[in-house]
């Protein structure tokens, strides 16, 4: 039996649209064997397609045609704690744990890149799939067919705070509400702060990040359809926040504090409820260097 463990993730990090991500302790675990049927099973109850439409199946199964064989059925135990549908990284953390997971199976044919190009190919873009992966806050950039991507650790000792509501909001749907074309000026707004995000977390130029996770490409829209997120960021950024995001594509709302702003998250809890916003449920959450592990 393979026993893996898959970190929840957090994409975008303010403008790095579809672009950068990184991984967060806070985790999936899954156990596969090859079996003559799909045999699904739920450890903690959530409620999981059981047949061939659950997604760890159908990405195992991919692996195994691109390595020419084919999949005569599954065991999978599936421990779900990363909530779904709420910009957390749920559905990659599924298709990682198929790749990786089935990789194993068939002895690892597939490195370490091979995985990247085949979860960013399944999922259509790379910013939650390869820190799924590979752990820490990855760069990525998707031609279509490969993702060209570095992987940093992070070894600062920020809290990343997630503040997650208890509405869910398809990635679909926030990606509808998108503009087809954007100005050549709120371009460079994004680009100059995607790249000031990585170079400000990774050398602690932490008072940069509040300007960095300011974007034109996609939080103005997705804001009107995560009801209170004005008040939550407020609330944030009232507590010392240094920055605060649209994880992903929401409705989840990152925080980042340091970590001697101790109480961060209690303070948080307390003043979401003081303010009647009681269907939010506060994570503090370290960054994971690690991705996919597995607990064999
Ligand atoms: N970059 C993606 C988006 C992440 O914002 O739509 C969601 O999977």
């Amino acid at each position: 039996m393979i026993k893996l463990q898959i970190p929840a993730t957090s994409a975008n990090l303010g403008a790095g649209f579809d672009a950068l991500g990184l991984a967060l302790q806070f985790y999936n675990d899954v156990e596969m064997e090859e079996s003559d049927c799909i045999d699904i099973t739920s450890a903690d109850g959530t409620p999981i397609p059981t047949d061939e439409h659950n997604l760890i199946y159908i990405s195992a199964k991919d692996l195994y045609e691109v390595c020419g064989k084919k999949l005569p059925g599954l065991k999978l135990v599936q421990t779900n704690r990363i909530p779904f549908t709420r910009g957390l990284g749920s559905s990659s953390a599924c298709i990682v744990a198929g790749l990786v997971g089935a990789n194993h199976l068939l002895g690892d044919p597939l490195g370490t890149d091979d995985l990247v190009d085949l979860a960013a190919q399944i999922e259509g873009h790379p910013d939650n799939t390869a820190p799924a992966l590979l752990g820490g806050i990855v760069t990525a950039v998707f031609d279509g067919r490969r993702v060209h991507w570095v992987k940093q650790e992070v070894f600062t000792k920020l809290r990343f705070v997630a503040m997650i509501p208890d509405f869910e909001l398809k990635t679909e749907k926030a990606r509808a509400c998108l503009p087809q074309q954007v100005t050549h000026r709120d371009a460079v707004y994004n680009l100059s702060r995607a790249a000031l995000f990585s170079a400000s977390l990774l050398t602690g130029k932490f008072e940069n990040l509040r300007t960095a996770v300011h974007d034109k490409l996609h939080q103005p829209y997705r804001m009107a359809l995560i009801p209170h997120a004005r008040e939550v960021f407020d609330i944030a950024y009232a507590h010392g926040a240094y920055a605060v995001y649209i994880s992903g594509a929401g409705p989840t709302i990152m925080a980042i504090a340091d970590e001697e702003n101790t109480y961060f998250a209690g303070k948080m809890r307390f003043s979401l409820d003081n303010a009647g916003l009681t269907g939010w449920a506060v994570h503090d959450l370290k960054i994971d260097n690690v991705g996919a592990a597995d607990r064999r």
